[in-house]
């Protein structure tokens, strides 16, 4: 070949590979990333020589994790994470602890050392989010009651697995890992310097990113949003979530995972991360099935033949172990049966963080390389049947409810606790939805109510329009425009009336109207005084916004030019003729 094209054969390879075989699962009834990691193992046993990719492929894996966390930090509200705190934190951690036990043991049962067990036991003992978020759709129980408490529960799980990132660097030494420059066992006090080194940097990280952020990345987005370009914002968003994970990663040793999600979260506040969804959901789906596809190249098919024995056992510990615990510990909390099982459920799996922390593991020698193996293949088989454990806990969930004994013991009896989280998690939409409603200034629909200047736009210029206004009040009484003053700024009537006063003249203007445009089209001192006459709510366009919005839509501009004509025509006229769209109430 003229030239390295590896990066391209991966491209091609992958997402054709990926495309056929997810065609054929979704054919077979199971889910899509079923395909794309046998697409991937596929790739990696047929092709030996394409093995040199598996370097690019592993990357825009990782590219296709910061997309993913980014999408998951974009949804995660802290509210909600809140709301169902009192099962997800005690369950998760409970959970968390005694698979990890469970697996270690296991693994120290098959001669190996402790830190690799303990690093085995972590790895399944957690599930993907990503893998949960993709069944929840499927089912369309992303906003259910259970649907949330799973996805907290994971997400903690998640948090739980960052700091194990983190802190496995410092306790690999004492664990019988090796560290790179120094030897076994760290001296105790070079050890909790080096955690508290470690913690230090990540609280460092999420300072800046929560305190900074919610100020400067909305602030970027509207900017470019403003432009009224999609490809820009599109490029922004890509930058941000990126550009922070990898930031995160080179300056504080934070994971790129992290890193992202915490960038999805920090916009996720903004009134633009509907539209930051939406245009980053095709590049997450790209970079997603690239992701499925490297970890099935990586898998070594061989191991089913090798150690059926360990597999069995590693299948068993995530696809009925983790649930029976889940479940216990959810019973044990005192919540319904319904949910202990759609928790099960979603635990029955194994995903991103686990291939991280072996990746991990194998780096510091604590994890054999079958270790890996056997993770692979525990996450490429847990996914597929994952589908299955959803059937089972939708069977039993059935069952139960069929029976009104069954039901009164399982469900209603352990109502109260889940009612009070429902009641936590409305509360919480609530205060959602009234912190998005004092954000936001207009719909695009409301727009043309209000104003009919802007009718002609189309909904997405409508959209940009509104990304201009700055939303202001005035009191009764209050003076907005003095005559003579130089203009920096038109108004939008809202609601409320002003009174405008010229020549003599007293002019009413209400909801719909618009004032202050005379001298910014003219480039003279204002030619009225303007005041309100009861509590106004106006829409301003600073003089950039303005002449960059008459620029860009010539129909208004002709619109509001004819108005401020007759305007001007009028107040030159001896006698009090009022202007068309006005209203002389005085
Ligand atoms: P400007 O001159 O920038 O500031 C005062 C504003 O009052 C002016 O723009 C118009 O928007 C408004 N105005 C002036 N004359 C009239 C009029 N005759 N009828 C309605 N509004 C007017």
């Amino acid at each position: 070949m003229p030239h390295d094209v590896t990066l391209i054969a991966t491209f091609a390879l992958g997402f054709a590979l990926a495309f056929v075989f997810g065609y054929f699962a979704n054919r077979l009834r199971l889910p899509p990333l079923v395909g794309y990691l046998l697409a991937g193992v596929v790739i990696g046993t047929f092709t030996p020589d394409f093995v040199a990719s598996s370097a690019i492929a592993g990357q825009l894996a990782e590219i296709g994790v910061i997309l993913l966390m980014f999408g998951v930090g974009l949804h995660f509200s802290v509210d909600d994470l809140m709301a169902v705190r009192r099962i997800v934190f005690p369950g998760a951690f409970a959970q968390i602890v005694i698979a990890t036990a469970i697996g270690t043991g296991m693994a120290m049962l098959w001669g190996w050392s402790l830190g690799g067990g303990l690093v085995l036991g972590l790895c399944l003992s957690v599930a993907s989010t990503v893998v949960l978020l993709k069944a929840l759709e499927e089912r369309n129980a992303v906003a259910t009651l259970n649907g949330r408490i799973a996805v907290g529960w994971l997400i903690v799980e998640d948090l739980a697995m960052v700091l194990v990132l983190v802190l496995l660097p410092a306790l690999a030494g004492m664990l019988g890992g090796n560290v790179p420059g120094g030897g076994h066992g760290a001296p105790e006090h070079g050890l909790l310097l080096t955690l508290a080194i470690t913690l230090a940097k990540v609280a460092a990280f999420g300072a800046i990113v929560l305190l900074v952020g919610p100020r400067v990345l909305p602030w970027i987005l509207r900017q470019v949003a403003r432009t009224g370009s999609r490809e820009l914002f599109t490029l922004a968003i890509l930058s941000l979530s990126v550009g922070i994970a990898f930031g995160a990663a080179e300056l504080f040793g934070v994971s790129f995972a992290l890193g992202a999600f915490f960038a999805g979260v920090v916009l996720n506040e903004s009134d633009l991360s509907h539209k930051a969804a939406t245009n980053s959901l095709p590049l997450q789906d790209a970079f997603a099935v690239l992701f499925f596809v490297s970890v099935g190249m990586l898998f070594d098919p061989s191991i089913v033949i090798r150690e059926p024995l360990m597999l069995a056992a590693v299948l068993l510990l995530i696809l009925v172990g983790k649930s029976l615990i889940a479940l216990a510990v959810v019973l044990l909390l005192g919540y319904p049966l319904s949910t202990a099982l759609m928790v099960s459920a979603a635990l029955a799996q194994i995903g991103e963080f686990s291939f991280i922390l072996a990746g991990l593991g194998i780096g510091y020698g604590l994890l054999p390389p079958e270790g890996l193996s056997l993770i692979l293949a525990g996450a490429i088989l847990s996914i597929t049947f994952n589908k299955f454990a959803f059937l089972g806990a939708d069977w039993l969930n059935g069952w139960v409810q069929a029976g009104p004994e069954r039901k009164r013991i399982c469900e209603d009896s352990r109502g109260a606790k889940l009612g009070l989280l429902h009641a936590e998690l409305d509360a919480a939409h609530e205060r959602a939805e009234a912190k998005a409603a004092a954000r936001k200034t207009l719909s695009p629909d409301e727009l043309v109510q209000r104003f009919p200047v802007f009718a002609q736009l189309t909904p997405e210029q409508r959209e940009v329009v509104i990304l201009h206004f700055l939303p202001q009040s005035a009191q009764p009484g209050e003076r907005i425009i003095r005559m003579g003053d130089k203009a920096d700024a038109a108004y939008f009537i809202s609601s409320g009336e002003v009174e405008v006063s010229v020549s003599g003249r007293r002019i009413h203007l209400g909801p719909g109207n618009f004032f202050g445009e005379m001298a910014l089209i003219s480039g003279q001192p204002r030619s009225a005084h303007v005041t309100a006459l009861d509590y106004c709510s106006l829409l301003k366009l600073t003089t950039r916004d303005f002449k960059e919005i008459m620029d860009r839509y010539p129909e208004i501009r002709e619109q509001v030019r004819e108005l401020a004509a007759q305007r001007g025509e009028m107040n030159r006229q001896p006698s009090a003729e009022p202007a068309p769209g006005d209203s002389r109430t005085g």
